[in-house]
């Protein structure tokens, strides 16, 4: 058997149609496929290599750390250099009050840490979320994304969860004193990328700070430069009581984490003790990874140059099938008709040499979410094979 095939036999499958390309390589923004044939990466492995793959600075992190140590004891033990200087550089390009940092393996896990601290901090409950928010798969925080078919096969889940209207100003007063936390994306990104206003995201702020209320922002998919700030949060002037990272954060390793003040975070330190526990969390070659991307997203600049890429794709994305674009910095959605429409323009692009796909709560939207260090003749040569491909979709 070949690889595809054992992938197929011993590999746990989650759809019954896989992509299942076999890639043996990638580098920077391209992916080269085991016939030799080459890949644009449109997707960065949804919003995780926002530096590129196997960016220069990550790979020898790691390898450094590879050989200097792996594990050796379950978070929060012992001093490990590389997660004290990844919280410190985390900590010095966030607000004051977010300055401690619990490192996870991924962002379900970190979504997971969030509401069990809100709980323990805050002494109550309820837990408020949005519908069409995405915040993970394992059971906690499945119970609250706000998606039924994709939580009801799964029930009984967590008790005393609301999930309220995205963006509804009439909704804020559901918010109340039994409220433990609020759990947002700062901008949707499975929904098909839906950014809030401005006015809503403060008055959320508000209601949470008058009622008591922790105000997550999970940041997995968004954050880490990805909108065209460091932080989502700072296009919206607040700043949340608990910041969930992931994806982006490891450079391409799993790392998660969930970020509050040390006054908060410290309601994990008893009653009971080790309030919140995990072997691999913060693994030491993840954050050497993760800081060395992060080092180089910021050192690189990479941010500076994505409202000017953002223009490009809306500029370019102009087709008689597309009905609306949607963007946020270099997280875009492109909506067509429907799935149907859509799948047959992804498998055009991918069958030319460009990766995309769907989003989960919006299967008629295109995903556009590169590496950040897309070129303009990239932009230009990934605009050219969708729009082919959406002529592929005939007149209307
Ligand atoms: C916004 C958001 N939150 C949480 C998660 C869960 O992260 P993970 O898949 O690392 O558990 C994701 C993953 O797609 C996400 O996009």
């Amino acid at each position: 058997m070949n690889n595809r095939q054992l992938f197929l036999q011993h590999n746990a499958q989650t759809s019954d149609a896989p992509l299942a390309l076999e890639i043996v390589k990638a580098q920077g923004m391209y992916m080269w496929d085991a016939d030799g044939k080459k890949y644009l990466d449109l997707i960065a492995g949804i919003s995780v290599c926002n530096v590129g793959h196997c960016h220069p600075a990550v790979v020898k992190a790691i390898q450094k750390q590879a050989a200097t140590y792996m594990h050796l004891l379950v978070y929060g033990e012992f001093v490990q250099s590389p997660q004290v200087a990844y919280a410190k550089y985390l900590a010095d390009h966030l607000p004051a009050s977010l300055n401690s940092v619990y490192f996870t393996n991924s962002g379900s896990e970190a979504t997971e840490g969030a509401m069990k601290l809100a709980k323990r901090h805050t002494g109550r409950t309820e837990i408020i979320a949005f519908k069409n928010s995405y915040h993970g798969s394992t059971q906690g925080s499945l119970s609250i994304i706000g998606d039924e078919y994709w939580r009801n096969a799964y029930r009984p889940l967590l008790p005393d969860v609301q999930h309220l209207q995205h963006g509804s100003m009439d909704m804020i007063g559901r918010i109340t004193e039994r409220t433990a936390c609020v759990i947002a994306e700062t901008v949707q990104a499975e929904a098909g990328v839906i950014a809030p206003s401005q006015e809503w995201m403060q008055a959320l702020r508000r209601r949470c700070t008058e009622t008591g209320t922790l105000l997550v922002l999970d940041e997995i998919q968004c954050g880490l430069g990805r909108n065209g700030t460091l932080w989502a949060f700072e296009q919206y002037g607040i700043v949340p009581d608990v910041l969930l990272l992931g994806k982006a954060l490891g450079g391409g390793m799993p790392l998660g984490a969930f970020i509050a003040s040390r006054d908060v975070m410290w309601s994990l330190t008893n009653q009971p003790v080790l309030g919140h526990i995990t072997t691999f969390g913060g693994h030491p070659v993840a954050c050497a990874a993760g800081l060395a991307g992060m080092k180089a997203l910021i050192e690189e600049d990479l941010t500076a140059a994505i409202p000017a890429k953002e223009k490009l794709f809306l500029q370019l994305l102009q087709h008689p099938r597309i009905k609306a674009v949607r963007a946020r910095g270099l997280m875009l959605a492109i909506e067509l008709d429907d799935f149907p429409s859509n799948k047959k323009v992804i498998d055009y692009c991918i069958a030319n040499g460009l990766i995309t796909d769907w989003f989960l709560f919006a299967p008629q939207c295109l995903r556009i979410v590169p590496p950040l260090i897309i070129s303009e003749e990239e932009i230009r040569e990934a605009c050219r094979i969708i729009l082919a491909g959406l002529d592929t979709l005939g007149e209307q």
